[in-house]
């Protein structure tokens, strides 16, 4: 299965990538956290993304292109996976088809998380991960069943991002919505657009997404 994952900054993209990599057996591609990791190890690439996502724009299409290409070569990708913040431009949206065409294979479903942008400011806030696996959580919504223990792995190291600000998140908003949001037309002509509810429980969103993959 090739599933893209489409919504604002905080809508629960990575939250249920998470549920579907068990569900599904195939890997998330977040192109947010393979430039993370690569502004981690210092790269190129990492020193030139890390001034641009710390304001919450966008790096540049021929960057993250570049990324996604070689990343969907690996063997983990041979049965499909979960693309998790990309596509995020109409270019990147031509681009990914290509790079498909040219594997001879398609798109199976665009899944969008519609949100409320007002929940999403909180979400974003009290947002954190665990530094190990990141499995994310949040400080009031999402809580470990152990304070300061992670379920999945059981780390007690836990980080936050340097955009889950107040400024940088209006910015990461008003580029979702310039930039992102026309995808939702796109994919909706393509007839790939599923359309799931972003604003009910984790385990309701992810309940959701399972029916309309079940039913394609
Ligand atoms: P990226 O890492 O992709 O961030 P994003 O799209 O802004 O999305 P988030 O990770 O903020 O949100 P999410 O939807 O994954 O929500 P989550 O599941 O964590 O990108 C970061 C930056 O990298 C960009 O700004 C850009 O600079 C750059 N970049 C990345 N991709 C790029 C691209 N393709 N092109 C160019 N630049 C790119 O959930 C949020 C919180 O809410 C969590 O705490 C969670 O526990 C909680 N939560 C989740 N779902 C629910 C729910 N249903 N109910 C209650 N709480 C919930």
């Amino acid at each position: 299965m090739k599933l893209i994952l489409l919504g604002p900054p905080g809508a629960g993209k990575g939250t249920q990538a998470h549920k579907l990599v068990e569900d599904l057996g195939i890997p998330q591609l977040s192109t947010g956290d393979m430039l993370r990791a690569a502004v981690a190890a210092g790269t190129e690439t990492g020193k030139r993304a890390k001034a641009i996502m710390d304001a919450g724009n966008l790096v540049s299409d021929d960057v993250v292109n570049a990324i996604v290409a070689e990343r969907i070569e690996e063997d983990d990708c041979a049965k499909g996976f979960i693309l998790d913040g990309y596509p995020r431009t109409l270019a990147q949206a031509d681009a990914v088809e290509a790079m498909l065409a040219e594997k001879g294979t398609n798109l199976d479903a665009v899944v969008e998380l519609r949100v409320d942008d007002d929940a999403m400011v909180e979400r974003v806030a009290g947002r954190y991960t665990c530094a190990n696996c990141g499995t994310g959580y949040h400080d009031t919504l999402n809580k470990p069943a152990e304070e300061g223990v992670c379920d999945k792995c059981g780390s007690t190291e836990f980080k936050r991002r340097p955009d889950d600000n107040a400024e940088a998140m209006r910015t990461r908003l008003q580029v979702y919505y310039k930039d992102t949001s026309p995808l939702i037309g796109y994919y909706y002509a393509k007839g790939k657009l599923q359309v799931v509810d972003g604003m009910a429980a984790i385990d309701d969103v992810a309940s959701e997404i399972e029916e309309v993959l079940g039913n394609l």
